[in-house]
């Protein structure tokens, strides 16, 4: 065993933006000591500003004891600074833009770190095997697919390239699993994995509702947080179907899928917004406006509503027994 979760103590992550920070936070609070690297040095300050503002909330809802302990293991470094920060390293999870060129670049510095250090990767879309086909040592490559916020959602899902070692993935989801995560793993090498996959079927069939006038997007939220994620938060959608009762399920499928939407692009009307500027939180305006608001309060209120959600989904476990035990 090249890899070992339990004595791993020291981890990197690679790009510090919107999800780096998350898991970042959560590394530290499961009590590894952190380098986070960026190349943006105010990126560096956000972020560290922006976890120091999550543990607060984190202490206020019970959840965090000590939050300058847990601050305290996390260290900034500049790209420039990719030597010193890997150095004693056991862990390294690389989390920068979505761009085929900037992972590459990224991969290509991973690849000559030491060979008992795991490389994990948080892409949302591209497969392990096409980021690492440079690489020398893409056996120990691991496709960590974390969900926004990073350190609150449980779930973590673990997919493989070609090359990935079964050692590798074993360590991985062991040390996501010491550091409170629920790896799901992902068997085959599939784009957008499992959950991208269905984020991706409700995007377009929302899109689809949106542009129709079906719904206004006001509305569709509330409906969608009243009924199907009300709901999903502890009844999967298997264990949904068994509910419903499969004989309905199939009906209502039959009925239903030949009208649904078969894009293959995104909508129009959220290209526009982007072109716009109209970015969501980020920007100060999406789908909804934020100018009267700051963006830690935001922030604030979303980790609030989380946390408890998260106090119910730990009181919701063990999983329902499959069919054949
Ligand atoms: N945002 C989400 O909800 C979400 C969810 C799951 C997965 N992801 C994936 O996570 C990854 C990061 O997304 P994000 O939303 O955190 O992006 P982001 O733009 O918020 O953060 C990326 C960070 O990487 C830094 N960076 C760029 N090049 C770098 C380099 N060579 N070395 C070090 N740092 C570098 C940037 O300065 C930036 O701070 C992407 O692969 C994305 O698809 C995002």
């Amino acid at each position: 065993m090249v890899y070992k979760a339990q004595d791993m103590s020291i981890a990197a992550v690679i790009g510090f933006g919107t999800m780096g920070l998350g898991i970042a936070q959560n590394f530290a609070e499961g009590g590894l000591s952190v380098h986070v690297v960026d190349r943006d040095a105010d990126a560096l300050t956000r972020g560290l500003t922006q976890i120091r503002a999550n543990l607060a909330i984190g202490q206020e809802q019970g959840v965090v004891d000590d939050p300058d302990t847990i601050h305290a293991r996390i260290t900034g470094f500049t790209w420039d600074e990719f030597e010193a920060a890997t150095v004693g390293i056991q862990l390294a999870v690389e989390t920068v833009p979505e761009v085929m060129d900037i992972k590459k670049e990224v991969f290509a510095r991973l690849d000559k770190l030491p060979p008992d250090v795991l490389i994990g990767s948080n892409t949302s879309s591209f497969t392990v095997s096409q980021m690492t086909g440079d690489m020398t040592t893409a056996d120990r490559v691991v496709g960590l697919h974390y969900f926004n916020p990073a350190h609150l959602i449980p779930a973590v899902e673990i997919h493989h390239g070609s090359k990935t070692s079964e050692d590798a993935i074993t360590q991985m989801i062991a040390i996501m699993t010491r550091v409170g995560k629920v790896p799901i793993r992902v068997r085959k090498e599939i784009p957008g994995f499992i959950i991208n996959r269905l984020t991706g079927a409700l995007e377009r069939e929302i899109d689809l509702l949106l542009d129709q006038g079906v719904v206004t997007p006001e509305d569709l939220d509330a409906a969608v947080k009243a009924s199907l994620g009300f709901r999903l938060a502890c009844i999967g959608p298997m264990e949904a179907e068994d509910f419903i009762g499969l004989d309905t399920a199939y009906r209502v499928s039959n009925n239903v899928f030949k009208d649904l939407s078969n894009a293959t692009k995104a909508s129009p009307e959220l290209g526009e917004k982007v072109e716009r500027g109209e970015l969501g939180i980020k920007s100060g305006r999406g789908w909804y406006d934020y100018s009267q608001t700051t963006t830690e309060e935001v922030f604030a209120a979303r980790d609030r509503k989380l946390l408890q959600q998260l106090a119910l989904y730990k009181s919701n476990t063990p999983r329902t027994p499959k069919a054949e035990d």
